[in-house]
């Protein structure tokens, strides 16, 4: 009892860390100027304009597509399967389990190699092509080894070592009710939780930031409208009082 009782600790201590560590970012995010106006063109020149811009961008990573074909191809596997296996993952954290989470649990199962054969070779190039391995940090590296060995403990769970989902979806809603349960002591399964405990933990402070830093990027959520109405930032305006005049200017 030990053992659960240190895993839910953690996991309280997981949670509490990303949710204020990311609440935190945001703001912070959300509170930096954006003097200028620098969408990237063509952009476009009305604000549903820009959602659906931001839509193709986070749903198909459509500026890395433009960019860079492998790049795109493997990462946007490895996103995509991820979220495939986290839909999936939903089945231990809720009961009765919502149907479409049920859908959901077969191709979950084919995102696990998906998601490994992604981030493979996302870790390939930053080996193989020159001046990627020229920039590429030990948090590039780790980050990434932290992926893989959370998919493959998850894979090795599915098809090698079992563990008892049953007793194991007990302990997670009696985390998440506060009616703590025990927890199997599989080690497999104590690895893939720690890797997770830890990828939480780091979430605020790593490279992981750019999920919610997409939708704060000026280049990306600008209007292209700098003719038609005067580009000025509301902290600007406070400064000027001629500006303070005309709150309806952006
Ligand atoms: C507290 C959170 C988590 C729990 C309790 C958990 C538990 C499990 C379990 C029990 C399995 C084996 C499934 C089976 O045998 O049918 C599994 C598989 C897997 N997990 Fe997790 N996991 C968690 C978080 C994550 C996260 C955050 C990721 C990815 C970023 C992940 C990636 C995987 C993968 C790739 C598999 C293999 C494919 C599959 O069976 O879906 N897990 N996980």
């Amino acid at each position: 009892m030990l053992l659960s009782t240190i895993y839910a600790v953690l996991f309280y201590l997981a949670t509490a860390v990303f949710v204020v560590g990311l609440a935190y970012r945001i703001r912070l995010y959300a509170r930096t100027p954006a003097p200028l106006k620098i969408p990237t063109t063509p952009a476009p020149v009305t604000q549903s304009g820009v959602v659906l811009r931001m839509f193709r961008e986070v749903a198909f990573f459509e500026s890395l597509f433009k960019s860079n074909k492998w790049t795109w191809l493997f990462g946007w596997i490895f996103h995509v399967s991820m979220l495939l296996i986290v839909l999936r993952h939903l089945r231990y954290f809720t009961e009765p389990v919502w149907f479409w989470v049920n859908w959901v649990q077969p191709f979950g199962m084919y995102a696990g190699f998906a998601m490994l054969a992604g981030l493979f070779a996302l870790w390939g190039r930053r080996f193989l092509v020159e001046r990627v391995r020229y920039i590429s940090s030990p948090s590039d590296h780790l980050m990434l080894i932290l992926l893989i060995g959370i998919a493959a403990s998850g894979l090795m769970m599915k098809f090698v070592a079992h563990t008892d989902i049953v007793t194991l979806k007990a302990f997670v809603l009696g985390v998440m009710y506060f009616s703590w349960q025990p927890l199997p002591a599989d080690p497999v399964l104590l690895v893939h939780l720690g890797l997770v405990l830890i990828l939480m933990f780091i979430f605020p402070f790593s490279k992981l930031l750019h999920a919610p830093g997409v939708f704060f990027s000026p280049t990306r959520n600008q209007v292209d409208n700098p003719r038609e109405q005067r580009h000025l930032a509301p902290w600007a305006a406070a400064l000027d009082p001629a500006d303070r005049q005309k709150p309806g200017s952006k």
